[in-house]
């Protein structure tokens, strides 16, 4: 991320205690950034303990603060529950949540398996839910404020074809988010989400665009011609997150240069012609990358 195009201030978010899923790599990588270089203490989860270290030390190089990893799979709600005695013992309350670890790769529907829905609906539908609750009760029972962010996509709006689990989970949390914002605004709890179109990454370009198969980074269909640039999501979240805006209450926020709009969500039908041959090669090329 260019780092020099964030909006804000330095010194926005001092005092602010921040967990980012999934913020070792992709965007919660880039969202860890901008809350670090504001002020903020971030803590960061994913499943590899190397990658976490290897991302705090280097954001920490460059920008001072701290940043703290985390090794938690968050299908696993004991160990949401380690992690965050461990941040609770460590510094306190936390101010703010980010759900952003997700887990996805392009597959036609008639193709997966039971294991297959569950790798993604246990990540991002119950793994989103298990942070939130865990968190969230926790604020409540010692009237503490904080915002919840979480990133979805523009899915949430109008299906993702050849993306099944991942649109049907995503809209859950869109659900999630509108009822717990109605249900603890009282307690000062706010809730929103993001809804980016493509940031590319390195996950996301291996799972839902093997070999450039589905890439949708062919731009041309996007009426504004690009895909995202990282400093404009991170701005948006830090927007949400920091202060100053706390009556924004219960919103799922687009940022995708009007895609959804113009391509009427249909991001993966072009995937429709292709046959058994080709749906081979990239589920072998997908796997591949399960492991990394
Ligand atoms: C069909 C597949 C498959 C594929 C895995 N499976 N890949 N089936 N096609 N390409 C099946 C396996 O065969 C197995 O079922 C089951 O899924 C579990 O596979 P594992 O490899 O054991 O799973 P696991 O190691 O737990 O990995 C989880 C994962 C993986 C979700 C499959 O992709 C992952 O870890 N992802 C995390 C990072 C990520 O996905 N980032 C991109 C997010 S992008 P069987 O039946 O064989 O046992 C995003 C939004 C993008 O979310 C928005 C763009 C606009």
């Amino acid at each position: 991320m260019d780092i020099s195009k964030l909006m804000y201030r330095d010194g926005l978010m001092d005092g602010e205690s921040i967990l980012v899923t999934g913020g070792g790599t992709g965007l919660g990588r880039e969202m860890t950034e901008a809350f670090l270089k504001l002020g903020a203490d971030v803590h960061i989860c994913g499943r590899r303990q190397n990658k976490l270290d290897e991302a705090a030390e280097e954001l920490m190089a460059a920008h001072g603060g701290k940043v703290t990893g985390h090794a938690c799979d968050i299908r696993d709600a004991d160990a949401i529950k380690g992690m965050v005695d461990a941040i609770w013992a460590e510094g306190g309350a936390l101010t703010g949540v980010v759900n952003n670890a997700a887990g996805n790769f392009i597959s036609r529907t008639e193709d997966l398996s039971v294991n297959g829905f569950n790798a993604i609906s246990d990540i991002v539908f119950r793994g989103t839910f298990y942070v939130t609750h865990e968190i969230g009760k926790r604020l409540i029972a010692e009237e503490k404020k904080a915002s919840f962010l979480s990133i979805l996509t523009t899915w949430v709006w109008n299906g993702g074809p050849f993306v099944v689990p991942s649109a049907m989970s995503k809209s859950a949390i869109n659900t999630m988010t509108q009822s717990l914002a109605v249900e603890w605004g009282r307690y000062g709890l706010r809730f929103n989400a993001i809804a980016p179109g493509l940031f590319p990454t390195d996950g996301m370009s291996a799972r839902l665009s093997p070999g450039g198969r589905g890439d949708n980074s062919n731009d041309r269909m996007n009426p504004m011609g690009r895909h995202g640039e990282m400093h404009e999501l991170a701005n948006l979240a830090v927007f949400l997150m920091g202060p100053g805006a706390e009556w924004v209450n219960g919103q799922t926020i687009a940022i995708d240069g009007a895609g959804y709009q113009a391509t009427g969500g249909n991001f993966y039908q072009m995937l429709s012609p292709l046959g058994d041959e080709e749906w081979d090669q990239m589920r072998a090329m997908i796997k591949g990358t399960n492991a990394k």
